[in-house]
């Protein structure tokens, strides 16, 4: 049986194989599945595949990764529409909306994606759920400034239900709260991550809410962005369209 990094490998590599082309504008995701979408713009730049492709990449890391790779890089100060956006998720839900941010990069990957023509989501089978919120707690990244007022307002929003708000800690990458340190955004920012006991019913209204609560900078909520989700799992991959 595949393990999951074959899975990752797969859906990053066919995300790239049937959506970019020679000549594109290319958003790069973060995480270790949208590492495997990285890794393949590189092989077809280096064999030739594919010519005159620049990328955005959507984290410190994938930046290190891309120019490790000879991948040109640019921005969105210089390229304000990109073709296509690649990237994981930590849930996907029947609607294809997704949560993500478990790796802290939420923000550049949201301003990135909503830039994209097309958005195409590459996951293991895995993260797919009935609904968000228990499956994945919701990143959000916050100012560090009176952080924990931000926490109790965004814990008293009507939407959010009751969820917990936990500060994360030690590295950003991941959302285990598992260090000694706050958590740092690579925008200089903290996270906080939101956990849900029932299923978020109007993901929506709940994203809607949260960009008013001041001292937000952004959450993982990304609704209506995705254009195809590609899955990998025990029966082979498939793809759901929005
Ligand atoms: C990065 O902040 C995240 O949004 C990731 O895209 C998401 O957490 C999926 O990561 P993995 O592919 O590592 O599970």
């Amino acid at each position: 049986m595949a393990s999951q990094d074959e899975l990752k490998k797969q859906v990053g590599y066919k995300a790239v194989d049937d959506y970019v082309k020679s000549g594109m504008v290319v958003g790069l995701g973060t995480g270790s599945t949208a590492y495997f979408a990285v890794e393949r713009v590189g092989q077809k730049l280096k064999s030739g595949e594919l010519k005159d492709i620049i990328a955005i990449p959507t984290s410190i890391r994938t930046k290190e990764q891309a120019a490790s790779l000879g991948i040109p890089l640019t921005t969105l100060d210089t390229h304000s529409k990109l073709d296509v956006a690649i990237d994981g998720a930590d849930s996907v839900d029947p609607a294809l909306n997704l949560v993500k941010g478990g790796g802290g990069a939420l923000f550049r990957e949201k301003i990135v994606e909503m830039a994209a023509e097309k958005f195409i989501v590459i996951v293991d089978e895995s993260k797919l759920c009935s609904g968000l919120g228990p499956h994945f707690p919701l990143p959000i990244e916050v100012l560090p400034f009176c952080v924990q007022h931000t926490m109790r307002c965004l814990e008293a929003l009507p939407a959010m239900q009751g969820a917990k708000a936990v500060l994360r800690m030690g590295s950003s990458e991941n959302n285990k709260s598992d260090g000694d340190e706050i958590a740092i955004s690579d925008n200089g920012c903290y996270l906080v991550d939101m956990h849900f006991t029932s299923d978020i019913q109007d993901p929506v209204a709940l994203a809607e809410q949260i960009v008013k609560t001041v001292g937000v900078v952004e959450h993982g909520l990304f609704t209506e962005m995705t254009t195809a989700v590609i899955i990998a799992g025990k029966e082979g991959i498939s793809e759901k369209l929005a």
